[in-house]
């Protein structure tokens, strides 16, 4: 297990071995952050999954608790599945979870914490009466899971959740309301639909604000509010989220632009990041973004090295006001506990065609804040024959337009052999008109073999008068990166071979053939987090 152990990271969660996959009920209880997780205790690829259990008071240092639950029962004996924690007015917790049972079919669970003034929360119990759902006629046994957080019906009598499947090829939510999490009713419909896009895991449905910054509970509704739903595509293995209406009467979510709808639009992350689930921070009044971040080496080197996944920095979720269009993700401010010394350099003027070593002394350990700009001249009197681009087939960073690509080179070795450029690159049409592209190239980040690698990336809006900015969290194997405030956001997990540790390297680039970029930029070295076994023996 001492094998590739310079993959591990060193802030973000992950289990002390073995396989992890989806973020589980995550809340804020008694001041503990909990987050429970798929687990596989066996081995480090998927398998009979537990809930492994951690709590945290600031989301970054965690305890490692006893599992929350183990397959032991008729109805999850193959595994204990994705769920959600809702907390009832009377401060009680109810978590819906799928089983997988004995016979492999999908269904709803209700489990509850066995002691409400324990804060650890360490002993949950199956209620008596499970399974509570079945798959319903006309749905596949094997697509019928991951019950969302519920919220109050209009009457606020009841409540409401729903759960992710497909019909043929459409994706589809169905909504079931319960009073007392014991029976349920299946009301008629969908909460949405969407042809094409197959099965949906992880369906997550909440309320942003368009007017406040602070994040809302899950059953707030009324003037100044949209609901984003968010489901995980089965068939691709991302995360799609659309913005839209939610009408609580007719049970029927709209999306704001049927062109960006779920699962054909907007993405949470560009990157590797998965089976993302949110919950409402009562304690800050916050809506905060866990997601899953799976491996892309081998799976003969996840047991190799005894580990597989991480979860994602927990990001903040907020409605974007400036482009009223999308979402803005940030890493909660909590992790900003984790910077120590910092290295600034101002204004460097990076002309076409340049690269230019950046001094650091933590390189993979990293928070990088970076901004970027072009000569406004240059800009305006620069247009490209072919404004046409995308990231996942552009060839990457290598490939130089007129206005970009430009941006940094992290985990990258002294002689740029490895390296993992995150960048802009502006495509300004004949029309004048300019699309702004962020992505990361990994084309060069591993020499290993057995190493999957892509450019990934999308478009991001960048407002007049806005300097392109960036953000990236380095940590050994993972990069998580935000433009202009996380607008648009990528996750790499990258396998260097040369750039580990102190041998990493940062550069700041411009491959941009036609005009110059300053850029600005401040650098942090990352601490580690303290993530052990809970000190019950020293209670
Ligand atoms: C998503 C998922 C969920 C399921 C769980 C099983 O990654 O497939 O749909 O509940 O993982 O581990």
């Amino acid at each position: 297990k001492t094998m590739l152990s310079w993959q591990r990271t060193s802030y973000h969660f992950q289990p002390e071995d073995n396989w992890m996959n989806d973020p589980n009920g995550p809340l804020y209880y008694k001041g503990w952050y909990h987050l429970f997780y798929q687990y596989n205790p066996d081995s480090a690829v998927w398998g009979t999954i537990s809930w492994g259990h951690a709590v945290s008071k600031d989301l970054i240092h965690w305890f490692y608790l006893p599992f929350a639950m183990v397959p032991d029962q008729w109805y999850d004996i193959s595994g204990v599945w994705t769920g959600s924690a809702t907390f009832l007015p009377d401060g009680r917790i109810v978590m819906l979870y799928t089983g997988d049972t004995v016979d492999i079919v999908q269904v709803q669970c209700l489990a509850y914490p066995a002691n409400l003034s324990d804060p650890l929360l360490l002993d949950w119990v199956k209620y008596s009466g499970n399974p509570v759902l079945f798959p319903p006629p006309g749905i596949g046994v094997k697509d019928f899971r991951d019950p969302t957080t519920a919220w109050l019906s209009p009457d606020g009598d009841k409540w409401r959740f729903t759960i992710g499947s497909k019909v043929n090829k459409t994706g589809i939510s169905l909504v079931y309301e319960t009073a007392d999490f014991k029976s349920y009713d299946m009301l008629d419909g969908y909460l949405h639909e969407v042809p094409g896009t197959g099965m949906w895991e992880c369906v997550d449905f909440y309320p942003v604000s368009t007017k406040e910054v602070n994040g809302l509970d899950t059953s707030v509704n009324g003037p100044g509010i949209k609901h984003v739903l968010k489901a995980s595509l089965d068939d691709d293995k991302n995360d799609y989220y659309a913005l839209g209406t939610y009408d609580q009467f007719e049970n029927k979510w709209v999306p704001d632009d049927p062109e960006l709808d779920v699962g054909i639009g907007l993405r949470y992350d560009y990157g590797k990041y998965y089976a993302s689930k949110t919950f409402y921070d009562q304690n800050k009044q916050r809506r905060i973004l866990w997601g899953w971040v799976r491996e892309t080496d081998s799976e003969y080197d996840d047991l190799l090295k005894g580990w597989a996944s991480v979860q994602s920095i927990p990001r903040t979720v907020v409605f974007d006001q400036k482009t009223g269009s999308n979402l803005l993700q940030w890493p909660v401010i909590e992790v900003e506990e984790l910077r120590s010394k910092s290295v600034e350099f101002d204004n460097v003027k990076l002309g076409p065609g340049s690269i230019s070593p950046l001094k650091v002394g933590s390189p993979s350990q990293l928070d990088i804040v970076a901004s970027f700009e072009i000569d406004k001249d240059a800009f305006e009197g620069t247009v490209e024959a072919n404004a046409s681009y995308s990231c996942p087939t552009s060839g990457g960073a290598a490939n130089r337009g007129k206005l970009g690509p430009f941006g940094i080179i992290v985990l990258a070795d002294e002689t740029l052999s490895e390296g993992t450029p995150i960048y802009f690159y502006v495509a300004k049409g004949a029309n004048g008109k300019a699309e702004t592209h962020f992505c990361a190239d990994e084309l060069r980040s591993s020499e290993a073999p057995d190493v999957y690698k892509v450019v990934y990336g999308s478009k991001v809006p960048v407002i007049d008068g806005e300097k392109y900015s960036l953000r990236s969290l380095v940590d050994h194997s993972i990069v998580e990166s935000f433009a202009q405030g996380g607008r648009t956001v990528i996750t790499s997990r990258i396998y260097p071979t040369k750039a580990i540790n102190g041998a990493a390297r940062v550069f700041l680039f411009n491959n941009a053939t036609g005009v110059s970029v300053t850029a600005s930029v401040k650098i942090w070295n990352m601490g580690s987090a303290d993530i052990r076994h809970f000190p019950f023996n020293q209670l």
